[in-house]
């Protein structure tokens, strides 16, 4: 029975306690909203962008990649509308000087919807309402503020070196998009992704690794004829359904904004929202936007540079193609996963086991070799076997504690399946095979034991 307990606070203790996130630059007393992925979680974050590589990228023809520098010229933040625009309204505590989003605390405290208002409109409720910071002091006058981090660029600090850290990785396949489309010499539709590190300077930051000041997108911005976005906006919606599945985020989790006009990004003419029911609440996981060709025009116009495409079939006709861009948030995927594979099992008289459903090309472990003691020789014998599905799995070799223990150790870092090296292997050659959904047990035969895995994780799958 599927008891659906994955609160944050368990989420967030599993996750320190096995080694999957821990609080960033912690003996220091930790930098808020920063997070370390730690052995099992960086193996977790690693598996989740292969996947996501593998799919996009490598299995697709129309697709390529590109690896871009998080520092660009300033003047593709003005040209892409980021300086003007990439900022949330934002009231002040007088007292305490804490910052907090004042659509947000609006909502919050009077339950009006702020889409669309004034920073007028939005100061007008704050004092018609009479509304006071969460510590109970007045706030001041909302104003717009920026969310890109700046920093300064060698050793003269001032006006003239100031540089962005990029608030999202798109950018660069709009300014790459000539040499990218060149070299590669493809065809319309097609598509540039990239896997990187965001920043932005949030206001408030929060619930664990949902909302941080320094992130990772993956991202795809595909180029297409503008007659072809309504169909090609579908085809990559699905898509990205179709990548939660793969990655075992539940289905009935999930769910679709389309976000009004009056929310929407500078750039874009359409955007669904993909929300996922996190236990803070309905909140975005993903998105994916229409950006028309708002990025090449504006690129085009800043730069001088013409950024127009020559239809190969007639080697005249230009084209400003247009943009759908599916984009992925990495943090907010692994807390997805985590939500939806979390589980509390009742399995006895007063005892219950935690087990986190991954799928295996997510897991950080696929097995784990377990000799049923350390020793007459078991230890070894298992420590070879492990060595040996090592060349094909992620395998762990783990020989402390009692085999119940390690069996609940595993099932809480979501290893599917545990090998036991008993004293009837010795004389059989075969091991017992547990799965850890279902705790069957089954003897195989060691020599058969990577065809056996092979098979079981297809069918998982
Ligand atoms: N290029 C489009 C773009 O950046 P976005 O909706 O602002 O769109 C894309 O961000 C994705 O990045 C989000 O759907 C989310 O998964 C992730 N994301 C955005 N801000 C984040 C933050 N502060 N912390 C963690 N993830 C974030």
């Amino acid at each position: 029975m599927k008891k659906q307990t994955g609160s944050m606070d368990t989420l967030v203790s599993l996750a320190k306690r096995r080694g999957f996130i821990f609080p960033g630059s912690e003996i220091y007393g930790g930098l808020a909203n920063s997070w370390d992925y730690g052995p099992l979680g960086s193996r977790m974050r690693m598996n989740l962008k292969k996947l996501w590589w593998k799919r996009f990228v490598e299995s697709r023809d129309d697709m390529v990649g590109l690896d871009g520098a998080i520092l660009m010229n300033p003047r593709v933040w003005e040209a892409s509308g980021h300086v003007a625009t990439f900022s949330d309204p934002m009231v002040e505590d007088v007292v305490t000087h804490k910052r907090y989003r004042a659509d947000h605390i609006i909502e919050e405290k009077t339950g009006v919807n702020t889409s669309g208002m004034t920073l007028h409109e939005m100061s007008q409720i704050i004092s018609d309402k009479k509304i006071l910071s969460p510590d109970g002091n007045p706030l001041s006058e909302p104003r717009q503020f920026n969310l890109m981090f700046e920093t300064t660029m060698g050793t003269v600090a001032g006006e003239g070196n100031r540089v962005y850290l990029r608030p999202e990785t798109a950018q660069a396949m709009f300014v790459d998009f000539k040499s990218v489309a060149t070299t590669s010499r493809k065809r319309l539709p097609f598509g540039i992704a990239q896997i990187g590190k965001a920043f932005r300077n949030e206001i408030t930051p929060g619930n664990f690794i949902f909302r941080t000041l320094e992130f990772e997108q993956m991202e795809i911005e595909y180029f297409l004829e503008e007659r072809d976005w309504e169909t090609l906006f579908d085809t990559w919606h699905r898509e990205m359904y179709a990548f939660a599945r793969e990655v075992g985020i539940s289905a009935e989790l999930l769910h679709d904004f389309e976000v009004p006009d009056t929310e929407r990004a500078h750039y874009s003419k359409r955007t669904v929202d993909i929300m996922f029911d996190f236990p803070f609440g309905q909140k975005e996981l993903w998105g994916i936007a229409y950006r028309g060709d708002f990025d090449l025009r504006q690129h085009q116009e800043h730069s001088g540079q013409s950024l127009e495409y020559t239809d190969p079939e007639d080697n005249k006709r230009k084209i400003l193609p247009h943009v759908v861009e599916p984009t992925f948030g990495v943090d907010r995927t692994i807390l997805a996963i985590l939500v939806s594979a979390y589980e509390e099992q009742v399995v006895g008289e007063g005892d219950t086991r935690v087990v986190l459903h991954l799928k295996p090309e997510i897991a950080p472990y696929q097995v784990a070799v377990l000799p049923l003691m350390k020793k007459d020789g078991l230890a070894e014998e298992a420590r070879e076997i492990h060595r040996a599905l090592l060349k094909h799995f992620r395998s762990d070799y783990d020989e402390t504690g009692s085999v119940g223990k390690r069996y609940r150790r595993h099932d809480e870092i979501g290893t599917p399946y545990c090998i036991t090296f008993d004293y009837d292997s010795k004389n059989d050659r075969c091991v017992t095979v547990r799965d850890r959904d279902t705790m069957v047990q089954e003897r195989v035969n060691i020599e058969e034991l990577s065809a056996y895995l092979d098979r079981k994780m297809n069918q998982h799958s």
